[in-house]
């Protein structure tokens, strides 16, 4: 989030960063000044303008309403306040004039797997009104947090040398493995399934949406995938589908014939900003509905440069 602030040159008059009492004293740079590291209490946010939240879902839900009292108006990253009918869930490309109504002061970041699909399904949505979503991820493991990168390669290495490497942020190995998303949701489906149900919906301002979610995990670092097959209420075909968004905000389409190799991949969208859309065809048995292939950087439009981009709208 620092460095996505300095690369977009956002405003910044004065940064303060914020951390558990574990971080307090620790420095970083920014904009190549030293910064030091605050532990965070209720005082922090004295003259805080914007402040983004990213430390998990608990102290989301404990500080956020304290900087939003504070006069901050408050991004958070977490899952804390997604579903609050009080605070709008944005993402800039898509409905950023919800976040004019926020009666709470919060504005909540929507999830990573969510943001990247709203991106490229909107312009669709507004010319042929979705009716129904299937989507099945392949989301990396950086979407877990650093540990869980660090068990992908010191997995893959144990691995590769016969040595034994017992999962501990993963259920099973991720090396060499796929593994379903294992936090358990309602009706046999995992939780982060339901986010993208229900943060569809409320993005897009409309609940009679159907969405059929599979998420799993890949052994991939950084950058997630979906393959998503989408219904609209009138056929909505591949080639007017890639017109609608050759010129779609924050879409960079992959055009032209199929070719191998030459569809978005998260190895090409690590570290850049758009969301990458490919692979758009008709269904072969249902006329009038389409598939699409679906990447980008979790960590940067599916969270940090979201959040910032808010500010930046704001
Ligand atoms: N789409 C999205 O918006 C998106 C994407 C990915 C993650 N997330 C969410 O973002 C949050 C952080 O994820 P992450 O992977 O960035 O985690 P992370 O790498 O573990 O970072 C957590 C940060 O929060 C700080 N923190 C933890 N407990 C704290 C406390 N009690 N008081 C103050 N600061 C505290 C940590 O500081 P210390 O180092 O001092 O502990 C650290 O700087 C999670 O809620 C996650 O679900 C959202």
């Amino acid at each position: 989030m620092v460095r996505t602030l300095e690369q977009r040159r956002f405003p910044v008059k004065k940064l303060v960063l914020l951390a558990s009492k574990r971080s307090a004293g620790q420095t970083t740079t920014f904009n190549g000044k030293t910064v030091t590291i605050e532990e965070l209490t209720p005082a922090s946010f004295a003259g805080v303008d914007i402040a983004l939240f990213s430390a998990g879902g608990s102290v989301s839900k404990e500080y956020c309403p304290i900087a939003a009292a504070a006069g901050a108006t408050v991004i958070d990253n977490s899952s804390a306040w997604r579903m609050d009918p009080d605070v709008p869930l944005v993402v800039p490309e898509v409905n950023m004039e919800h976040a004019a109504n926020r009666p709470k002061g919060i504005i909540a970041n929507p999830n990573c797997s969510t943001i990247q699909m709203m991106v490229a399904l909107k312009p669709l949505h507004d010319a042929a009104r979705i009716k129904h979503i299937v989507v099945s991820t392949y989301q990396a493991t950086s979407g877990k947090g650093h540990a869980a990168v660090t068990e992908l390669e010191e997995q893959t290495q144990a691995k590769l040398s016969g040595k034994d490497y017992p999962p501990k942020v993963f259920p099973s190995p991720i090396a060499f493995n796929v593994v379903c998303d294992w936090k358990a949701g309602d009706m046999d489906y995992s939780e982060e399934e339901w986010k993208m149900v229900h943060e569809t919906r409320k993005i897009l301002g409309d609940q009679s949406i159907l969405v059929s979610p599979t998420t799993v995990r890949v052994p991939v670092v950084n950058g997630h995938s979906e393959a998503v097959y989408v219904s609209f209420h009138r056929p909505l075909h591949a080639a007017e589908a890639k017109d609608l968004l050759r010129n779609a905000e924050g879409v960079e389409l992959t055009d032209g014939p199929y070719a191998p190799g030459k569809h978005p991949q998260p190895i090409d969208a690590a570290g850049k900003d758009a969301v990458y859309v490919g692979r758009v065809r008709d269904d072969i048995g249902v006329p009038g509905t389409i598939h699409l292939f679906v990447v980008a950087d979790n960590l940067r439009k599916g969270a940090a440069l979201n959040a910032v981009q808010i500010a930046e709208r704001l």
